[in-house]
């Protein structure tokens, strides 16, 4: 697969409504770092697709004090991992800008330590979402030789998160309304200072659907920036495609997050629209339509193709796209056509 990276840098003042958690995060990991203790310490951040994991460790990860901790600080993004030596190629790579794709494990371990040798180093492994890599082996080979070594995880599956742990995960809270507000404001309305008092009702109503989603607030926030008072109440109403409207807009907002997709998973990801609106994705039941539809490697055995769906499966859930794509059913009643009808 293509890389879908995330990078540490942000626009912080994008980002609403996460002081409280952020300085608990940070108070957490200068706790560990200044311990005396000799093993490294893992701290997971967890939470559904979209809640704002990578979004709340950057600014962890760019908090001052957190800065003043550590002599290495490392940004990982671990989403479309496959193996270990990838893995490890990721990390020396977000160091160095230099992949060593040719060099054996063995030669890039000891790389990855000379990196880290006598460093006190905060390491971000982001969207950790494959749970056919050995993560333990993982942490198990990352150098702990000094003290206050820090290990911060995000990721949506508690099962890795329970196992790496060493810190209690910190479960990444849904915004409270008024914060979705925020963000739902300002996409849906960018710089513009005027703002309609009858479209920000609307939007009062819209924001409570996004159940406390930051990605939720963006993406219905961006579909209705510079739209007609009649898309706003669509959108209300859950029947923006009823009457044909709205559908070229929809689409590019999706086709942002669809255009980063390697090319198997568009293919894949587009017979998933063909699926009734309220249809509930079971992970069983879609890579059975993939199968049937001959999406998973034909050629295969049965249980090699559901492994690869399940890979594929996987590999949609943890991104935004995925979510994104859930709002948007909900949003409109016959997207799930037209989409089929455009991206196929
Ligand atoms: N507190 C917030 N304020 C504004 N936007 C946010 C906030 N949290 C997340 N976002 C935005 O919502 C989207 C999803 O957030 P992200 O951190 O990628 O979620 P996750 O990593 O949990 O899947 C991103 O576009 C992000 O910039
Ligand atoms: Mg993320």
């Amino acid at each position: 697969f293509a890389q879908r990276e995330t990078h540490s840098l942000i626009g912080e003042q994008n980002i609403f409504g996460r002081d409280k958690a952020k300085n608990d995060i940070v108070k957490m990991i200068s706790e560990a770092a200044e311990s005396n203790s000799n093993t490294l310490s893992v701290l997971p951040l967890i939470g559904m697709g979209g809640v704002g994991k990578t979004a709340l460790a950057k600014l962890v990860f760019n908090d001052k004090s957190t800065k003043d901790k550590f002599d290495k600080m490392l940004w990982a993004s671990v989403s479309n991992a496959f193996d270990l030596k990838h893995i490890v190629n990721i990390i020396i790579q977000s160091d160095s800008g230099e992949s060593n794709n040719q060099l054996t494990l063995e030669a890039l371990t000891k790389k990855l330590h000379e990196l880290l040798r006598d460093k006190r180093y905060l390491l971000v492994l982001d969207d950790i979402s494959n749970d056919n890599v050995n993560w333990e082996e993982l942490i198990n080979l990352l150098p702990s030789g000094r003290s206050g070594c820090m290990i911060l995880i995000t990721t949506r599956l508690s099962k890795i998160a329970s196992e790496l742990k060493t810190l209690e995960p910190y479960e990444v809270p849904k915004l409270p309304h008024e914060e979705c507000g925020k963000i739902f404001v300002r996409y849906a309305f960018r710089g513009e200072k005027a703002k309609d008092r009858e479209l920000l009702k609307i939007g009062e109503s819209i924001v409570q659907k996004c159940d406390g989603l930051p990605l939720a607030a963006r993406t219905l926030g961006s579909l209705l920036f510079r739209k007609d008072i009649s898309m706003w109440q669509e959108v209300k109403e859950n029947n923006l495609l009823s009457t044909g409207k709205g559908k070229d807009d929809i689409l590019s907002v999706l086709k942002l997050s669809y255009d980063a997709l390697p090319s198997d998973l568009k293919t894949c990801f587009s017979w998933l629209s063909t699926f009734p609106k309220d249809y509930d994705i079971f992970r069983e039941l879609i890579i059975m339509y993939w199968m049937a539809m001959g999406l998973l490697n034909p050629a295969s055995r049965t249980k090699e193709a559901i492994r690869v769906g399940e890979k594929y499966f996987n590999e949609l859930a943890g991104r935004s796209l995925f979510q994104a794509m859930f709002l948007i059913m909900m949003a409109a009643s016959h997207i799930a056509k037209c989409i089929a009808l455009f991206m196929i």
